[in-house]
């Protein structure tokens, strides 16, 4: 997976942005650094972004390289305005526009024909574009300013868990990013949903922040990707959003979770290792002599969406060996939560 493109060195100017109150001049300057062919990072509603402009594709490059994602792997499209998606995609159908009229601005990206315009480095070759708006004031600003659509991954290193915060950002990209804007943590903490409109019955690569309920009362079929479907979104590799620790799931939400993430938490220390429980807050105190993190109460799955990327990112600034982690109902945004932690566990 050694595809990217070599190393850069800059220095990483941070530009604090209140999302309640934004300084236009701040994202102004930015917005020229997008201009200019440059990367910007950025807080989306989702997680922080890390952008360029998405029709120079010396710029898209760039991403790839301070990433190092593999260049088989697509990037998104982001927009400030509805409109236009008709410049970027292509064969938009009443379902798209439906989806869009819906969700947009939001958590949903939409997987079109491409248009000629968007060039080949941002569809890793693919004839097909991920496009999204994004609902997120600084974002959408930043968009508009740069007077560019502008595609933008996670703002992580590739593999890692997803940035919600600036800080999370500075640590994986410092000197490989020529901006960040700090604008806050983000608010869903949780990546897009991925909605392919390309075949007959839409299908979900990615579930994410508008749950598959939601596209069910405007779409009837969907098909959700499963891992042993056959891979036809380059970017789902099965082990991603991974901490440096190892990190074991318990796949079941019952009454012997407790129980099992206990024995196999002793089971690791008696070894040796270090351990990091991840546990829903009415189980918190049931692992109270071990370093437990609450993920958030159960039935509070937007809670736990929020916190879930900096938990894992927490366990591995106090060099935790293993992490072990209780499961969330797999619902509304419970499933895009199993999804990204049984990709963290591999
Ligand atoms: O919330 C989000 O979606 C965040 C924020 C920054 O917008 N972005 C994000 O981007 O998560 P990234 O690159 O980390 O994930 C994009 C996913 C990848 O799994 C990629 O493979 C898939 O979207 N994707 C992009 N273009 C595609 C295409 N043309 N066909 C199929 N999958 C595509
Ligand atoms: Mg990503």
């Amino acid at each position: 997976m050694e595809t990217y493109i070599g190393d850069i060195n800059m220095k990483t100017e941070i530009i604090k942005v209140n999302p309640n109150n934004i300084d236009i001049s701040r994202v102004k300057k930015a917005a020229r650094v997008i201009k200019g062919g440059g990367l910007v990072a950025f807080p989306t509603e989702t997680v922080y972004g890390l952008g360029a402009d998405a029709l120079n594709d010396k710029a898209v490059a760039k991403i790839f390289e301070a990433k190092k994602r593999p260049l088989g792997d697509p990037l998104i499209v982001h927009i400030s305005k509805k409109e236009d998606l008709f410049k970027l995609a292509k064969e938009i159908s009443n379902t798209a526009m439906e989806l869009i009229g819906k969700f947009w601005p939001g958590p949903l990206t939409v997987v079109l024909k491409k248009s000629d315009i968007v060039p080949y480095i941002v569809t890793a070759g693919l004839d097909t574009v991920a496009i999204r708006m994004p609902a997120n004031q600084i974002a959408l600003t930043l968009i508009k300013e740069a007077q560019t659509p502008i595609s933008a991954p996670s703002a992580n290193l590739f593999g890692r868990p997803s940035p919600t915060t600036s800080q999370h950002v500075l640590d994986d990209l410092e000197g490989k990013v020529d901006l960040i804007i700090d604008g806050g943590k983000t608010d869903i903490g949780l990546e897009s949903t991925v909605l392919d409109l390309t075949q007959d019955v839409p299908s979900v690569l990615r579930p994410g922040g508008v749950s598959m309920e939601k596209l069910q009362g405007v779409i009837k079929t969907i098909h959700l990707f499963k891992s042993q479907d056959k891979i036809f979104s380059p970017g789902m590799y099965p082990r991603h959003y991974s901490p440096k620790a190892k990190v074991i799931l318990i796949d079941e939400n019952d009454r012997i979770e407790v129980e099992k993430v206990r024995k196999l938490a002793y089971d690791f220390i008696l070894q040796g290792y270090s351990v990091g429980i991840i546990a829903k807050e009415e189980n918190k105190e049931k692992y109270s002599e071990f370093n437990v993190k609450s993920l958030g109460p159960g039935d509070d799955l937007i809670k736990c969406a929020a916190n879930l990327f900096s938990i894992l990112r927490d366990f591995d600034r106090f060099s935790v060996d293993v992490i072990i982690s209780e499961s969330v109902k797999e619902e509304e945004l419970g499933l895009a939560i199993m999804d990204r932690l049984r990709k963290a566990a591999g």
